[in-house]
């Protein structure tokens, strides 16, 4: 890992986003705050603010519209605060249900939400908290919303957005590094479940493979004629993530992100690239800031191909169970 990461250009001039609506997860903070911000200054009209609590995603909506920048450049905008708790498929659904309640058009929907933390712990369903929040869940909102996402994109004439939240960490997960294979028998999700393969330092890239893994599959079944769905690596911000760290980790952890973290700015200007800017290249891509690269060598791999089909094949049986699964989405 360089010392320094690489400067990043600031977005081009002239992105008007003026009518469009986006949602982004885990707005209440970090890069999430920061991407609602540099839409709201690009015109947008209305930004749904998806965040699991209500009170600190009020207050970044007042902060928010007391910017002068959003006061200058979009002082009409409609910023609305929705609970949405990814821990929980019943809350995804009823976010996703208040949503489509109240809104006929969506062009951008923002998978941000994430966490990174190092105790293992299993939300009511039984999955693993990061294999939750960090992945499955983005595949139910994504389902969910897909039909609006390609009506929005017939009405307008132009494609939609899908963007994850990605990071380079995925390289370092245990299943790609081998630390952990797959025993023979063993699903991926119940791999992931179960306690025997947990490594604190590496779940976090684990579940961001997997996130990866579903983009890479998707992009075989689904072209990005209607929705662009992409992923990016914002690389290391200065955000609160690390704070959950235990202290003696979060100690030289602040030291390190104090010498080469990047801005939310920065990172909200690699969010908004893959987001608004790069085009339908990017559909089912990773991009590390602004370039589009290939992801982990393991991906390639024919166990890194047989665990991409097997997750596909096991998500498609896991979200049968909570709603339907569009035709495309056949198991291989
Ligand atoms: N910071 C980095 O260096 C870095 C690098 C690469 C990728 N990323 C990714 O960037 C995204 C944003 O992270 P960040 O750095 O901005 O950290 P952050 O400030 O901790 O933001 C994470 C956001 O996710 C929300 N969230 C966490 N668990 C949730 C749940 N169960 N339900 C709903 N929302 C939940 C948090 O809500 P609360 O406010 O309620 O906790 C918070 O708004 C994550 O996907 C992360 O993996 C970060």
């Amino acid at each position: 890992m360089p010392i320094l990461q690489a400067s990043v250009t600031p977005l081009p001039g002239g992105i008007c986003l003026r009518g469009q609506t986006a949602i982004v997860t885990g707005a209440s903070n970090g890069i999430g705050t920061e991407i609602v911000l540099q839409l709201l200054e690009r015109e947008i009209s209305t930004v749904i603010l998806a965040v699991r609590n209500v009170a600190r995603g009020e207050a970044a909506r007042t902060a928010l519209l007391a910017r002068p920048s959003v006061k200058k450049a979009n002082p009409k905008a409609v910023l609305k605060v929705m609970e949405l708790e990814v821990e929980d498929y019943a809350s995804v659904q009823r976010f996703t249900k208040a949503f489509l309640a109240e809104h006929s058009e969506l062009h951008l929907l923002m998978l941000n939400a994430g966490i990174g933390v190092l105790k293992r712990d299993l939300v009511s369903n039984g999955h693993e908290k990061h294999i939750q929040v960090n992945y499955l869940s983005n595949v139910l909102i994504t389902l969910e919303l897909l039909p609006l996402l390609n009506a929005t994109a017939d009405k307008t004439g132009k494609p939609t957005r899908i963007t994850w939240t990605g990071s380079r960490m995925h390289n370092v997960s245990a299943l790609a590094k081998g630390k952990v294979p797959l025993k023979p028998g063993e699903s991926v999700l119940g791999h992931f479940d179960s306690e025997d393969s947990y490594v604190a330092f590496a779940r976090y890239a684990d579940s961001k493979l997997l996130c990866l893994l579903f983009l890479f599959e998707l992009r075989k079944h689904l072209n990005g004629d209607k929705v662009i769905q992409n992923s990016y690596c914002p690389g290391m911000v200065n955000t609160g993530m690390s704070d959950v760290l235990p202290i003696y980790l979060r100690l030289p952890m602040n030291l390190v992100k104090a010498i080469r973290a990047r801005s939310v700015e920065v990172a909200g200007w690699i969010a908004l690239n893959a987001a608004v800017v790069v085009g339908p290249e990017s559909h089912g891509q990773f991009l590390e800031d602004k370039n589009i690269v290939e992801g982990s060598p393991f991906i390639k791999t024919a166990e890194g191909q047989k665990v991409q089909k097997m997750l596909w094949n096991e998500t498609i049986d896991e979200l049968s169970k909570l709603t339907t699964i569009p035709g495309w989405m056949k198991k291989v």
